[in-house]
């Protein structure tokens, strides 16, 4: 079986079946990853550069360590770093990386549309490790996974996206694959924070209330507040956010019912979700982290075979 696709711009281009194929073939990596030896193989001799233009934490650890845990030669590029400092374009490093052999480049931007760009020109396999407020697509497999793992399936359920929406690429991507794999969504946020035009051209479900929406769900998935991609300000504070849409414990056991909390990280805690909610029994957030890996060894092995 093989992708659709030789690189994963976003889960915009995805077919279900490649979908279904990631997160199959994670469940194999999963297995792997809980053997003594984690280590295989399967991508010895391809040399793999992750380039983050960006912060992070979580996203660069897991590629890098799903690489090492495939046996890639890893290279790694932050901005802060390298020349890019010195004036140089986005193409002119990439090309200066790609002339010493690199195979494949996972590429974290601030502009959307940035590994686009560079699929364009390049002819290495490019993962979008998140571009601005576009894509995430590593995050929303890793996210259906967690949903799998913990539900059983996509089909049917009903996934709740809570808080900054309209800038966030982990929503985006989520609204993708869960609408493509025959879950529902609801979005919930305030008004400030969802773009206007979801329903028509998504499908989704929009609230302002947000306990309809956890009433609803089976599984919330809540974001962070993206103040870095906030030019002007959308909500009066960070506390009256937290009142009317932060998850408290004392809101979950209004809801007389189990419902599923994940969180993409980094959690602003006491924003978006009180801390022993974060850290509560529906929490899956963990075990999302600890997913990634596995996913993102299959979204490498896959593009690799291509
Ligand atoms: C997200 C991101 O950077 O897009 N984090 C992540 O990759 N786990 C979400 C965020 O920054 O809020």
């Amino acid at each position: 079986m093989k992708l659709s696709t030789p690189h994963l711009l976003g889960i915009k281009d995805l077919l279900p079946q490649d979908i279904r194929l990631i997160l199959d073939t994670a469940k194999q990596f999963k297995e792997v990853l809980q053997r003594p030896i984690k280590k295989v193989p399967s991508l010895r001799d391809v040399t793999i550069v992750n380039l983050f233009f960006e912060n992070s934490t979580r996203t660069r650890i897991s590629f890098e360590l799903a690489e090492r845990r495939l046996s890639a030669d890893v290279l790694n590029f932050t901005t802060s770093a390298s020349s890019v400092s010195k004036g140089e374009t986005m193409l002119d490093t990439v090309n200066n990386i790609l002339s010493m052999k690199v195979d494949m480049v996972v590429l974290r931007h601030s502009a959307s549309g940035a590994p686009h760009f560079l699929a364009k020109h390049i002819s290495s396999a490019i993962v979008n490790a998140g571009d601005g407020t576009n894509e995430h697509p590593t995050q929303a497999l890793l996210d259906a996974y967690s949903i799998e793992e913990a539900t059983g399936s996509l089909q049917g359920k009903k996934i709740a996206i809570v808080g900054d929406i309209m800038h966030s690429r982990v929503a985006l991507s989520n609204i993708h694959l869960l609408t493509k794999m025959g879950a529902e969504v609801t979005v919930a946020g305030p008004p400030t924070l969802i773009p206007k035009f979801l329903t028509e051209a998504f499908g989704v479900n929009v609230t302002y209330n947000l306990k309809e929406a956890l009433q609803w769900c089976d599984v919330a998935n809540v974001l962070r507040i993206q103040l870095e991609r906030q030019n002007q300000p959308l909500f009066s504070s960070l506390r009256e956010y937290n009142i009317a849409y932060g998850i408290s414990r004392k809101l979950l056991d209004s809801l007389q019912k189990d419902i599923i909390i994940m969180h993409p990280g980094p959690i602003n805690r006491g924003v978006e979700l009180d801390s022993d909610v974060a850290n509560g029994h529906e929490s899956i957030i963990l075990q999302q982290v600890e997913n990634g890996v596995a996913v993102r060894m299959a979204v490498l092995y896959l593009l690799a075979g291509q």
